[in-house]
């Protein structure tokens, strides 16, 4: 396969080399790679550090051929040595904010903190905030593909799968939100090339 790495890789490589993998290497995930991965992904940035990301580690082929099964099909969920559900529980964010201060913040401050940030969402309702938790989610998914990647491991961001099926089948609570499936290996094939719109295409600079 082209694009091995043999140290971890600078952030401009990994992003150069990731590639959306469907076919990976029929072995296990390291284990201590998979959890320095995954705390490369906590250190993503969040609004107010609310952190709402959270991560179903899946390693188990009868779960994931039924993960499978409600994505459509979709092959590399049962090639992949293990998926990664990544969703957004702003729900447990808010009844859990105190967890995000710093130790160091006196009593009174962190109630404080605690306090307006409840206040801000107590007028949406759970599908607004849910939507604002999940853009939060969503950067420590591409965390992860990068961290992933620089490490040497590939992956493919998912969204082709019936949301209240993997809930069903997890035993989701119904408010959270995906940032996608991603399945986590070795490529066992290399991916298409990259065709972007350049810079020209995307940017409007004022
Ligand atoms: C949010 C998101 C959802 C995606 N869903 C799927 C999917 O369900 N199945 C799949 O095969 N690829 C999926 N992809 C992969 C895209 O097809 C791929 O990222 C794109 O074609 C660019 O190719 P590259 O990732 O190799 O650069 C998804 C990508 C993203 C970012």
């Amino acid at each position: 396969m082209t694009a091995t790495l043999s140290r971890s890789a600078t952030v401009k490589e990994a992003i150069e080399t990731r590639r959306s993998i469907r076919k990976f290497v029929q072995e296990p995930i390291d284990q201590a790679d998979l959890r320095e991965i995954l705390r490369l992904a906590t250190l993503a940035p969040s609004a107010n550090n609310v952190q709402t990301w959270r991560v179903a580690v899946i390693q188990n082929p009868e779960l994931q051929a039924k993960l499978q099964e409600v994505s459509y099909n979709q092959s590399q969920v049962t090639s992949a040595p293990a998926v990664l559900v990544v969703y957004s529980d702003m729900e447990d964010a808010l009844a859990t904010i105190e967890q995000t201060l710093p130790a160091s913040m006196s009593e009174e401050e962190r109630k404080t903190r605690a306090e307006g940030f409840r206040k801000n969402f107590a007028g949406q309702d759970v599908a607004q905030r849910g939507a604002w938790g999940l853009a939060q989610a969503n950067i420590a998914f591409a965390y992860l593909m990068i961290a992933a990647r620089s490490l040497g491991y590939d992956t493919v961001p998912m969204l082709g799968f019936q949301p209240d099926k993997v809930k069903e089948l997890l035993g989701l609570p119904e408010h959270v939100q995906f940032a996608g499936l991603l399945p986590i290996g070795k490529r066992a094939e290399d991916g298409f090339p990259h065709h972007r719109h350049n810079v020209e295409r995307i940017a409007t600079f004022y």
